[in-house]
């Protein structure tokens, strides 16, 4: 179910009020919600309708409505090379891209409802950049940190990952999402 906080952030995304920060968290939670993307692709549809409708006179340039379904017929885009993870309130695993997947080796499966740090973090993953992390959640910030994870296969690798909150109108966090890169290895 798309709360009220969601539906007015799909309005304010088709719209093009959102800053720059938050269009990314939005584009994020569109990839791992089909809920939301049928309700902004019929947002997109009303508004689309509204502006070939404004101008009952003029003559829409050949081919700009065919552009505009096209446009709206294209998403699910291609799937997103960034890695891509979207945690409930409390952190916790809600969904994963495939690239994501890729980098750490564990599935969806096996990180559905817990905190990604749980399953990937060891010994040599910095713990002030971890305490910064917790830090920037509880106050509802968006952080950006380097840190060293584990694959499944126990090998570690370096990881930049840049989290951002989904906050409801009264500044409480709806869910977490996190673009995330694996960056090569130190030589
Ligand atoms: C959306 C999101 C994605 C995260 N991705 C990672 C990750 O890929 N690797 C990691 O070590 N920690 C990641 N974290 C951070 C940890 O899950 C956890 O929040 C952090 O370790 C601090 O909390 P703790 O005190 O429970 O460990 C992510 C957190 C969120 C909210």
């Amino acid at each position: 179910m798309l709360n009220e906080a969601l539906r007015n952030q799909a309005a304010h995304y088709v719209a093009g009020t959102l800053s720059a920060d938050e269009r990314e968290s939005f584009e994020v939670l569109l990839e791992a919600r089909e809920d939301l993307r049928e309700h902004v692709r019929s947002l997109q549809e009303v508004v689309a309708t509204m502006t070939l409708a404004d101008r009952p006179t003029a003559t829409p340039p050949p081919g700009l409505k065919n552009r505009l379904m096209d446009t709206l017929q294209q998403r699910p885009r291609n799937p997103s090379p960034e890695c891509l993870v979207v945690t409930d309130a409390t952190g916790r695993v809600e969904w994963v891209n495939a690239a994501f997947i890729a980098m750490c080796g564990h599935d969806l499966g096996e990180i559905k409802g817990r905190k990604p740090g749980q399953v990937l973090q060891g010994p040599e993953t910095d713990a002030a950049a971890v305490a910064r992390i917790r830090a920037a959640l509880a106050a509802r910030e968006p952080c950006h940190e380097t840190l060293v994870n584990y694959h499944k296969d126990g090998s570690p690798y370096r990881v930049d990952v840049r989290i951002n909150p989904i906050l409801d109108e009264d500044g409480a966090p709806l869910q977490f999402v996190a673009r995330e890169r694996k960056l090569p290895d130190p030589a």
